[in-house]
């Protein structure tokens, strides 16, 4: 029997909560549907493609598509272990999460299936080495550790696994990629606006990363900031491996691409968010609260 519900106790919820405030924005910006785009340009865009440029943006999709779906798959944890801490306002927000991570699912699946015409094919064969370790291994243990151990060092460990280096690193140079094909060159209007939207879903799942961390940080103290750094440190290699082992591949990359130019931005993303999360060993956890509270789109 459950012994405790939140709301017998306090009947208003803290809208000024930073993870409230992501909420309100998830219900005013992330009710979009993969389904209402027009894709019959990106069609005809795809059919003037060459070969390599084609094979390079499969690639690509596919990469997403499966990464959409392991975020799907190892999120419940998460939310199992905030669930656990009474924090009502964080599940709440966490709800929309999920329910982003599956509409982008369907998005990728949609851009496959009816742009790529990819239905039939076997996509296993775009995971490199580093893409497994890091999707197949990385991510669900990391997450799936919390169910026998949510302390407060496996939940920042889980965090920075999924949303400073799946969300934050990984998924924000996958933006950038399409940026610089489809934006730069003018193709695929409806894909465009896919990404813009898995994009903006994505900054608000970044934030609740870097509140949590920081709310951890600023809790917990010097044991979470250790191990959030180690587990930083630990996976930037693997982050930089799998933009490496995609881009490297491809003798002479299309759309103007440069692996330099990726691994710079991948780890100028890095950077970022390890700055933005070791200010909180210098705040209070009210200190932290406030800061988010007022916008915490902004991290
Ligand atoms: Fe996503
Ligand atoms: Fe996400």
């Amino acid at each position: 029997m459950r012994a405790y519900l939140e709301t017998a106790s306090r009947c208003e919820l803290n809208y000024d909560s930073p993870p409230m405030r992501l909420w309100h924005k998830a219900k005013l910006l992330g009710v979009w549907d993969p389904e209402g785009f027009n894709l019959r340009p990106d069609t005809r865009d795809w059919q003037r493609l060459s070969d390599l440029e084609r094979e390079l943006l499969l690639h690509l999709s596919a990469l997403f598509l499966s990464g959409e779906e392991a975020v799907v798959r190892d999120l419940l944890p998460l939310i199992r272990a905030i669930s656990s801490e009474r924090r009502l306002e964080e599940e709440i927000y966490l709800t929309s999460f999920l329910w982003e991570e599956a509409k982008h699912v369907e998005a990728f699946s949609r851009f496959l299936t009816e742009v790529a015409c990819a239905r039939t094919t076997d996509l296993s064969r775009f995971h490199g080495p580093a893409y497994r370790q890091l999707f197949y291994r990385e991510l669900p243990d990391a997450l799936k550790q919390l169910e026998h151990d949510p302390s407060p060092e496996t939940l920042a460990s889980a965090s920075v696994t999924y949303n400073m280096i799946v969300e934050g690193v990984m998924a924000e140079s996958g933006y950038y990629a399409y940026h610089r094909i489809l934006c730069e060159h003018d193709l695929m209007p409806g894909m465009q606006q896919i990404v813009y939207h898995v994009k903006k879903d994505e900054a608000r799942h970044i934030a609740y990363g870097v509140f949590l961390l920081s709310r951890l940080v600023a809790e917990y103290g010097a044991p979470v900031w250790q191990t959030i750094e180690s587990r930083m440190g630990q996976l930037l290699s693997v982050a930089l491996d799998v933009i490496y082992e995609t881009l490297s591949c491809y003798e002479h990359l299309p759309f103007g691409l440069a692996v330099d130019d990726f691994i710079n931005y991948a780890t100028e993303q890095f950077q970022r968010r390890m700055q933005r999360i070791a200010r909180a060993r210098e705040q209070s956890l009210n200190n932290v609260l406030q800061e988010f509270a007022f916008d915490p789109a902004e991290v």
